[in-house]
């Protein structure tokens, strides 16, 4: 972010008081002047040097390039009216309510054209308040929601965005409604709540001297419920009636659960109750709430946890959003990131359960993996400082962490056991088992598959012609090779993705690329820490280039997309199938070129996915076959009998799927031909795959009815925030 000159704070809270000391440590403000209602608050946070100069005249807004509303929700609006004569012209004025339709409006109106309004709401917080509490580091890794509506001015938009983001926040984009909607179940009920039952208390400690007083012997679960209770009353009251229609909606399904409980309780229906408990135990303890989450999402009340019911779009999909980090590319940052010498930071690494797999690994080896908002900072051990793990390397999901890890500690000074999930169990562990063989390496398989059991060894190099493309395994191979004394070559059928030969020369190491489909690396080399920017995921892209070519009206643009050659093979399938996709200007992170994509929906007509193609949209093929099943004609998939052995069969789980929704499909042994058509609803598998899942979301958006998609849960294997972005692009806010 661009360093500011001079900005003011209206409101020298919690809020305002944290983002100015976060701001001033990160050295990105010159001066803050802090206005506020009582020169006592001001004094404090001059003390704590958070502001450099105070007082409670609006005019002080003058010379500021931007003003942060940090006031209790009420006075938002009349704070706007009262600063908007001093402010410069083209000076930007953000707010950080925890209310937006109403305060986007009231505050556009009240600043009345004179300068650039932007609706935010970072959602971090304490029950404490003033400038006393203010904390630099409360931002850190939470999220804030920016509420742009169609007048928002572009560029005032991206540096609220940047703001935020350089105090450690994740931005996400969403309709001032569709926040309302979602913080009235997520923020305001909770609050609600705590405020009811801390009330119960107090009345029953009312009842008489002799009952124990219930704050003295409140358990643990009291004290959660309770702890927001000790907020500020004002503040409360402003966003309980700022937000009153949409809290009062909330209140209603809660109120609705709540029914449930008592009746059965005083049925003494005990399966009753363990149904509805189990319900939500389920759900808290697999830590999936990002997918459970159904409002706004157009998803049904889930009937399992693990179960998205998707309704059809009522509308075009429209707005502006960005996608998880590369998956590819964060898993060989960390990865190399852990075996250099130093501390690598790396930005945009992906919320998805996958990336966090290899981080856990790598801890477990010993190498500091820390999350800081939005940047991961590993401190690397060298390849020689792995520390031998103490139980299983637990995989997850993630055959990118098993596969290139085996090729790492095929090398190491010690032996290791890698295993994964029922999924990863299933996958081939010899196609990067054989080839590391040839090289010394001792790796025990149980029956070819997971888990592995790797025995460090030293290594020596070899010349080795793979029979399958695949990046996966080309990668281990240079990861040993890298730790061996001499050349390793690796020549590939075709060649695969090449993020490892962008990547590694960003940590120093020499790569040589004699044909596409060839790699050579003469070791043993050093690796230097270094920093990464991971673009944004084209595999995740793809589901919003489907989607929004086939819902008509639609128009998306994805922000910092990778356009890796090697990777974007769904733009051109479709392309190929008429879709309208234009890039726009393609800048670079590290070696990766990167764009941003417009997608303007158009009808689709058949095509043919095969070599070359298939190869570079490996894994958009799921939601390929939507596209196919959507357009008109008949589409031939071929040449991807690897999608057998991903993290489902992916022909056979699309191929069901499809044909459970009225789709004709034939599958061959490497694809299938899809007879485009009539999407109709019905209930789809996921068989524990993201892809899948999401495959079939997207689907559901053009079918005749809802489509229930069970383990949806897997999304959070790579998007947590998949069902959110698609809320916000149903509304328009995306
Ligand atoms: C990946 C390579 C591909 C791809 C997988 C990620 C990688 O697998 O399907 O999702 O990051 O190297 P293969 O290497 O098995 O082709």
């Amino acid at each position: 972010m661009e360093p500011l000159r001079r900005i003011a704070i209206v409101g020298v809270g919690l809020i305002g008081g944290s983002l100015a000391l976060a701001l001033r440590r990160a050295g990105l403000v010159a001066e803050v002047v802090g206005i506020g209602r009582t020169q006592q608050n001001l004094d404090v946070a001059l003390a704590r040097g958070i502001v450099d100069r105070t007082g409670t005249d609006p005019a002080l807004v003058a010379g500021c390039e931007l003003v942060l509303l940090a006031t209790p929700g009420a006075v938002l609006a009349p704070t706007a009216a009262a600063i908007a004569p001093h402010l410069d012209a083209g000076a930007i004025v953000t707010d950080a309510g925890s209310v937006k339709a109403s305060v986007v409006r009231d505050c556009t109106a009240a600043l009345g054209g004179r300068a650039r309004f932007v609706g935010a709401h970072p959602i971090a917080g304490t029950e404490n308040s003033g400038a006393a509490a203010a904390d630099a580091d409360l931002f850190r890794a939470e999220r804030c929601v920016l509420t742009p509506v169609a007048g928002t001015d572009a560029r005032a938009l991206a540096r609220v965005r940047a703001l935020w983001e350089a105090v450690g926040m994740d931005v996400v984009e969403m309709a001032p409604e569709a926040h309302d909607e979602l913080l009235a179940l997520t923020s305001h009920v909770p609050h609600l709540l705590a405020f009811a039952l801390t009330g119960a208390a107090l009345a029953y400690r009312r009842t008489g001297t002799d009952a124990p007083d219930p704050f003295v012997f409140a358990g643990p679960s009291f004290r959660d419920a309770t702890r927001v209770a000790a907020s500020s009353p004002e503040m409360w009251r402003d966003i309980l009636l700022g937000n009153a229609t949409a809290l009062r909606t909330a209140l209603g399904a809660v109120r609705e659960r709540v029914d449930e409980l008592d009746d059965a309780v005083a049925a003494g229906d005990g399966d009753r109750i363990v149904a509805l408990v189990g319900a939500a135990s389920a759900a808290k303890r697999g830590a999936r709430e990002a997918v459970a989450r159904p409002e706004g999402t157009a998803v049904a009340p889930a009937e399992a946890p693990d179960t998205a019911t998707v309704a059809p779009a009522a509308g075009p999909l429209r707005g502006s959003i960005s996608v998880p980090g590369d998956k590819s590319i964060a898993h060989r940052a960390l990865l190399f990131a852990a075996l250099a010498e130093g501390t690598t930071v790396i930005r945009g690494v992906g919320h998805g359960e996958d990336n966090r797999s290899t981080m856990q690994v790598l801890r477990a080896l010993g190498v500091g993996v820390v999350r800081e908002g939005g940047e991961v900072r590993v401190t690397g051990r060298g390849f020689a400082g792995l520390r031998a793990p103490e139980g299983v390397l637990d995989c997850g999901n993630s055959g990118t962490t098993m596969r290139l890890l085996t090729g790492i500690l095929a090398a190491a000074p010690f032996d290791a056991t890698l295993d994964g999930d029922a999924s990863l169990r299933k996958r081939p562990m010899r196609r990067v088992v054989e080839p590391l063989a040839r090289m010394g390496a001792l790796v025990d398989t149980t029956d070819g598959r997971p888990p592995v059991t790797v025995r460090g060894r030293p290594l020596r190099p070899a010349e080795i012609l793979l029979n399958v493309a695949s990046a996966q395994v080309k990668t281990a191979l240079v990861l040993a090779g890298l730790q061996t004394s001499g050349r390793t070559v690796v020549e590939e059928p075709a060649a695969s993705r090449d993020h490892t030969e962008r990547l590694l020369p960003a940590f120093g190491a020499t790569i040589e690329r004699p044909r596409a489909n060839v790699v050579a690396v003469t070791g043993p080399q050093v690796l230097h820490a270094c920093t990464v920017d991971v673009p944004g995921d084209p595999s995740a892209a793809a589901f919003w280039l489907v989607a929004a070519s086939i819902v008509p009206g639609s128009r998306v643009v994805i922000r910092g997309a990778s356009v890796n050659p090697t990777r974007n093979g769904a733009v051109d399938v479709l392309r190929a199938m008429g879709a309208r996709i234009s890039e726009r200007p393609v800048r670079s992170l590290g070696d990766e070129p990167v764009a941003d994509l417009e997608v303007e929906a158009t009808s689709l007509r058949a095509t043919v996915v095969a070599g070359d193609a298939m190869l570079r949209a490996i894994d958009e093929f799921p939601v390929l076959a939507v596209a196919a099943a959507a357009a008109e004609g008949t589409t031939r998939f071929a040449d991807g009998a690897e999608l057998r052995v991903k993290e489902s069969d992916r022909i056979a789980a699309m191929a069901i799927g499809l044909r459970a929704l009225g789709i004709a499909v034939e599958e061959s042994e490497d694809g299938m031909i899809v007879h485009g058509g009539r999407l109709g609803g019905g209930t789809v598998e996921s068989h524990a795959d993201h892809r899948i899942a999401m495959a079939f979301v997207v689907a559901a958006l053009v079918a005749g009815s809802p489509i229930t998609i069970r383990g949806a849960d897997a999304i959070a294997v790579s998007d947590p925030g998949f069902l959110l972005t698609l809320a916000a692009l149903r509304r328009g806010g995306g």
